[in-house]
Order: structure tokens, then sequence, then C-alpha cells
């Protein structure tokens, strides 16, 4: 690889060759609206391995290919700074929460003690509960829309392993519908402003606002609850200063509430609808998937997390589809001190980006990029150990501190699932896109799917 080097700011380097249609004021902000992974693969092909986009004013360098992602994904916090790229998410998470915060405070949001192993197997059969609790409501037959489904299955999911099943026990579908328009006020338009007077915004800042009413009535009938009934937040919000004073408000800890869910629901959400709807793209491989989860069944195995470890047809399908749905498709820092890349310096004040969109289809890394194709986790393959280019979860540093708990999440989600009912697209097959005007990418509906239960 070619590494970056830390060296004298003083060393001279080239500037990134900056992408052709650069419009005055926007730059190429529209189209990071319109196409944003078309935009990010013109610069690959137009300027190479590290090239300048500009959203808004905001000079953005992407870096492209294993050795500069490598680069990009190796460099310390002090020179590439996470936090400090994601500015426009604070009016979601609210100040003072992970993004806002120091490094420090943002390590100690992210060890969240309920990802650790340990907790996996009892998280494995509490996923399958809430699926078979979502299944319930089915009846035999009918439709669902691919986007709502998982949006709410995984909300009751993810809340009730990484909060507590207390807290789960007292969240109703309507939160999931206050998420979603949170995610819509990820528009790219805040590099602009994020306070621009635009109804996206609006609507953001109402479903922030509903959320915290929400919370603020949930903690308020949760005061009271004592011992082992005490989750996560009902023990953040007893935590005092030592003025006495509360150490968090509920704005705070709603904030750190969002920025959970926020790190791992749509991202767990939007993969699962994309695995399924490859899945039915590929009805061998399919038919593949359901033998081994009856098999699994039928050898008396519950859904713990020790039975889902071996689950290898399922895992090799959703990886691949991770590697062709990234859920983020661009990972950003900002530079700290000048950043020298082969040849090129990135100065200190500019961001700098990796697209797992385009890595994971890199030709030089994946044959048949475009090919749904989960033999490539074959022994003997084994794609996804490029860790600077298979990278759904990232890599590095920061690499996903949830990654693990996500891929038991969906094996669990998909073994009940499928076990019960035989499913169908029912719409265009192109018709299954995502939207990506917003910097959250969701699923574009309509994106029904049909269900039949199994005999
Ligand atoms: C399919 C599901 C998921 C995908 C594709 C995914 C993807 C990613 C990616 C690409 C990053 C790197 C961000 C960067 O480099 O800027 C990341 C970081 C992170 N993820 Fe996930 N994630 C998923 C699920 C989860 C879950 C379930 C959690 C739950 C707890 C989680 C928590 C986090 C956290 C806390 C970080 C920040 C790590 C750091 O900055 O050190 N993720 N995720």
């Amino acid at each position: 690889m070619t590494a970056a080097v830390p060296i004298d700011p003083e060393v001279a380097g080239q500037a990134p060759p900056v992408l052709s249609r650069n419009l005055p004021g926007l730059g190429h902000l529209l189209e990071l609206r319109r196409a944003p992974i078309d935009l990010f693969w013109r610069v690959r092909n137009e300027c190479g391995d590290v090239g300048e986009m500009n959203f808004a004013g905001n000079r953005v360098v992407l870096f492209s290919g294993e050795p500069a992602q490598e680069a990009f994904f190796r460099a310390p916090d002090e020179q590439l700074d996470q936090a400090a790229a994601y500015p426009f998410m604070t009016p979601v998470f609210g100040q003072g929460v992970v993004f806002d915060g120091t490094p420090e405070q943002r390590k100690q949001a992210m060890k969240n003690q309920s990802l650790r192993d340990s907790y996996m197997r009892g998280h494995a059969e509490v996923i399958a509960a809430e699926v078979r609790g979502m299944l319930d409501g089915l009846g035999d037959e009918g439709e669902i829309d691919l986007l709502d489904f998982f949006a709410e299955l995984t909300l009751y999911t993810s809340s009730a392993c990484l909060i507590g099943k207390q807290f789960r026990s007292e969240l109703s579908p309507d939160y999931f519908k206050i998420f979603y328009d949170l995610e819509k006020g990820t528009d790219a338009i805040a590099y602009v402003n994020p306070h621009l007077p635009l109804p996206v915004f609006w609507t953001r800042d109402r479903a922030r606002r509903k959320l915290v009413a929400k919370l603020e009535a949930l903690f308020e009938r949760r005061k009271h609850v004592e011992g082992d009934q005490r989750e996560l937040f009902d023990i953040l919000l007893s935590l005092r200063d030592a003025e006495g004073q509360p150490r968090y408000t509920i704005d705070q800890v709603t904030g750190m509430f969002i920025s959970l869910m926020f790190a791992g629901h749509h991202t767990t959400s939007g993969t699962a609808a994309w695995s399924l709807i490859e899945f039915l793209r590929h009805p061998e491989y399919h038919a593949r998937v359901v033998d081994e989860i009856d098999g699994l069944h039928a050898s008396g195995g519950d859904i713990t997390y020790q039975a889902l470890r071996d689950i290898p047809v399922l895992e090799a399908g959703l990886k691949e589809a991770l590697r062709l749905h990234p859920p983020l498709i661009i990972l950003m820092r900002k530079v700290m001190h000048d950043f020298h890349y082969d040849g090129f310096k990135v100065p200190a004040g500019k961001l700098v980006a990796v697209s797992p969109a385009v890595s994971n289809r890199l030709p030089e890394c994946f044959p048949d990029p475009d090919a749904f194709d989960p033999a490539r986790y074959d022994d003997g393959r084994e794609e996804d150990r490029q860790n600077f280019a298979w990278i759904p979860f990232g890599a590095g540093r920061h690499r996903c501190v949830g990654a693990a708990f996500a891929m038991m999440q969906l094996k669990s989600i998909f073994c009940v699932l499928l076990r019960e009912y035989e499913l169908e697209l029912c719409q265009p097959d192109a018709s299954y896109k995502n939207d990506h005007s917003k910097m959250v990418v969701q699923l574009q509906q309509p994106c029904r799917a049909h269900y039949r239960r199994r005999r």
C-alpha cells in the first residue's frame, strides 16, 4: 500500500483535481441530492483515486481504490476527525450528544454494554420473539411494504436489545414514523445550512420535539421503577452531578436514544429489506437459504446465537446484500492537520471521504462487481477479507461496533420470517430502488412484497 505519511505541514503536495461541472455557489450539491453514487463514480472515473467535490462551499476530497481507502481508514483521529465531519447531524441528535461531544465522550457513549458477546445469545432469542410478534399480526396471506415492515420490526428489536425490554414494551408503531421524519431531515441541503426555513427541516424539528415529548411522558411513567426493572435510560436520568443536579436532561437522553437508533436502526432495516429483495430476485439461492433454515429448525435448534453462527448460506447472502446496497454510502472526516497521500496534499479544514458504494463494487477487488454472487464468500475466495475494500461496516478504528450484533439480528429475522412465510416481489423489478435524496438512504416507496403462510 501507499501509506499516508503525517509530515511537515510546510511540505508541498499537489492539490487534488477538482471534479468538472462545479456550479457557482452550489458546486456538486444538486448531483449529490439527485444521484450521489453516480457522482462518486464520476469522481473516480474523471479524477482517479483522489478527487475533489464541492458541496455548497464544503470541499470534500473523495478517496477511492483500496490503497487510498486504507490511508483514509488508518489515519489517526487527531488528523482526520470523524465528529467534526457531520455537523449537520446536530439538529437531529441535539446538543451534547455523541457527534457533538469530545472524542472521549463519544467513545464512552459507544461502549454500550449490550453489544458484548455474552449478551448476544439472549438478544437472538429476544429478536426471534419480536419477529414472531410482528408475524402474528399478518394473518395467512397479504402484502407488506418492506420499508414500513422492517423499520417497525427493527425499531422493536434494536430498542429491546440495545436499551431494554421494559423500554421496548412502552414503544408503539408511531415511534417509527417519527424516526422516519427525523431521518428525512438529513437532506444534503443541510450542507448549505441545516436551519434553512424549509419544510424538510421543519418536519425534522417537529419530529424531534414530538420524540422528546413522548419520551418525557415515558420517563415520567417510569420514574418510580426500581431495582432490576431499571434500564439504561432510567439509570442515566437518575444520575446526579456533584451539586445534586441531574447529570443529563431528558433532551440529552433523547439525543442518546436517537444516536443509538440512528447508528443501528435504518442501517439494519434497510439491509433486511435489500437482502429479502435480492433473495427473491435469485430463486435458486433463495431455495438454498430456505433449506438451510428448515434444516436448522428440523434439528430442534432454537434460534440461539450459537445456531446462528453456523448458517453460512444465509450469511453469505446477507454479506452480498450489504456489499451491493451499503446503507451508508459516504463516510467522512474533517482534516485537522494537512493530509498527504501519494503526492497529493489535502489541507486542514477540508473534508475527506470514502464511499462504501464505490468501494464495494471496485472491479479489481470484486470480479463481476454488479452481480449478486454469494459464492464470493466461499472458502478460497473470501472477498470480504479485503478489509479496506469490502467496507459496508467501514474499517479501521471507527469500524462499526454493532456489526456482529447487526449480522446476528439479520440472521435471526430471516430464520423466523422465511420459516413461516413464502414471499414474492409484486412490483416491476426496477421499481425496487433507494431514495438517495437524503443522507440517510431509504428504500423508495412503494416497495411491496406478497406473503403467504407456508404449509
Ligand atoms: C447493517 C447494519 C449496519 C451497518 C451497515 C453499519 C455501518 C456502519 C459504518 C459504515 C460505520 C463507520 C462509520 C464511519 O467510518 O464514519 C459504522 C459505525 C458505527 N456503527 Fe454501525 N452499522 C450497522 C449497524 C449498527 C448497529 C446495530 C449498531 C448498534 C449499536 C451500530 C453502531 C455503530 C457505532 C456506534 C458506530 C461508530 C463507531 C466509531 O465511530 O468508532 N451500527 N456503522
